[in-house]
C-alpha cells in the first residue's frame, strides 16, 4: 500500500489547510523527546476532531487515552472559554509531558489530565454523577474498547457523539477469525454500535501519515 503517497498528501493538506501551530509541533517533539510512541493523530485528524467539536458547539468533551495531548489541544481549542476536556490516562510520565504540553498551549486551565486506568476512572465518574459530555474521543487500549464504550454510554445524553479511533487496523476487522486481541476487541466495539439502540453510527476508513486505519462514530439518540 502506498503509504508514501498518503503521508504526501497529509503533508499537502496540513500545508495548505492546518495553520502552523508551533505549540502543536512542540507537544509532538516533546513526546518524541520523552521516547513517547508517535501513535497521535495526524495533523489531519486533530483538525478533523477540532472541527467535529466545534460542529457539536461541544462544552464538555472526554477523552480516552492522553498519550503527550496532542488530539486535546485540538480538543481543547475548540472548547469555549468556560468549556471543559477532561482526559484519561494510565501512564503518569505520559500525563506529566501532556501537562506540559497543555501549559504551553495555553489550555491548561481548561483541561483535567486524570491519571489511571480509564475503566476505574469512568466508572468512579458515573457513580459520581459527571457529565454528561457532548464529545467523546477513545483512543486509549484496544481491548479496553467494549468497557469504554458501555461506561461513556452512561456519561452520555441524546446528542452526544462518540468517536473511537483506530477500528479498521489495515483492514483486518473484517476478519471474524483474526487471533488478534486488539482486532477482535475494536470488532467487538463496532458490533456493539450495531446492536446499541441508543445510538446510530458508521465507521469511516482513513488513509494517511499512519497509515490504513478509521474512525467509528456514534450519535447517542436516546
Ligand atoms: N489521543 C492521543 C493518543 C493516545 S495513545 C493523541 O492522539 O494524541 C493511547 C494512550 O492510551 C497512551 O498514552 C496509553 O498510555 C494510554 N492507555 C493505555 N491503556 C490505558 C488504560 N487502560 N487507561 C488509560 N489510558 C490508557
Ligand atoms: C497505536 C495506538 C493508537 O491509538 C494509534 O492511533 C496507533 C497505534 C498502538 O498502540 O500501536
Ligand atoms: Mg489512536
Amino acid at each position: 500500500m502506498p503509504k508514501e503517497l498518503w503521508t504526501a498528501v497529509d503533508t499537502y493538506i496540513t500545508d495548505l489547510l492546518i495553520r502552523p501551530d508551533p505549540d502543536l509541533d512542540a507537544a509532538l517533539e516533546s513526546s518524541a523527546t520523552a521516547g513517547l510512541p508517535a501513535i497521535s493523530v495526524s495533523h489531519p485528524q486533530g483538525k478533523w476532531l477540532y472541527l467535529l467539536a466545534r460542529m457539536r458547539g461541544a462544552r464538555a468533551i472526554l477523552e480516552i487515552g492522553t498519550l503527550g495531548g496532542f488530539s486535546a489541544i485540538w480538543l481543547a481549542r475548540a472548547l469555549p472559554k468556560d468549556g471543559r476536556l477532561i482526559t484519561l490516562e494510565i501512564e503518569p510520565k505520559n500525563a506529566e509531558i501532556a501537562r506540559a504540553n497543555l501549559k504551553r498551549a495555553g489550555v491548561a486551565n481548561q483541561v483535567e489530565v486524570r491519571i489511571g486506568a480509564a475503566r476505574d476512572s469512568l466508572e468512579q465518574m458515573v457513580r459520581q454523577g459527571e457529565g454528561p459530555f457532548d464529545l467523546i474521543f477513545i483512543d486509549a487500549d484496544k481491548v479496553g474498547y467494549p468497557a469504554y464504550l458501555e461506561l461513556s454510554l452512561q456519561l452520555s445524553r441524546p446528542g452526544t457523539v462518540i468517536v473511537a479511533d483506530n477500528v479498521v487496523r489495515d483492514g483486518a476487522v473484517r476478519d471474524p477469525a483474526s487471533e488478534d486481541e486488539n482486532v477482535q476487541a475494536v470488532r467487538t466495539y463496532n458490533a456493539m454500535l450495531a446492536a446499541e439502540p441508543r445510538v446510530t453510527a458508521t465507521v469511516i476508513q482513513t488513509v494517511g501519515s499512519k497509515g490504513y486505519d478509521g474512525f467509528a462514530v456514534a450519535l447517542v439518540t436516546k
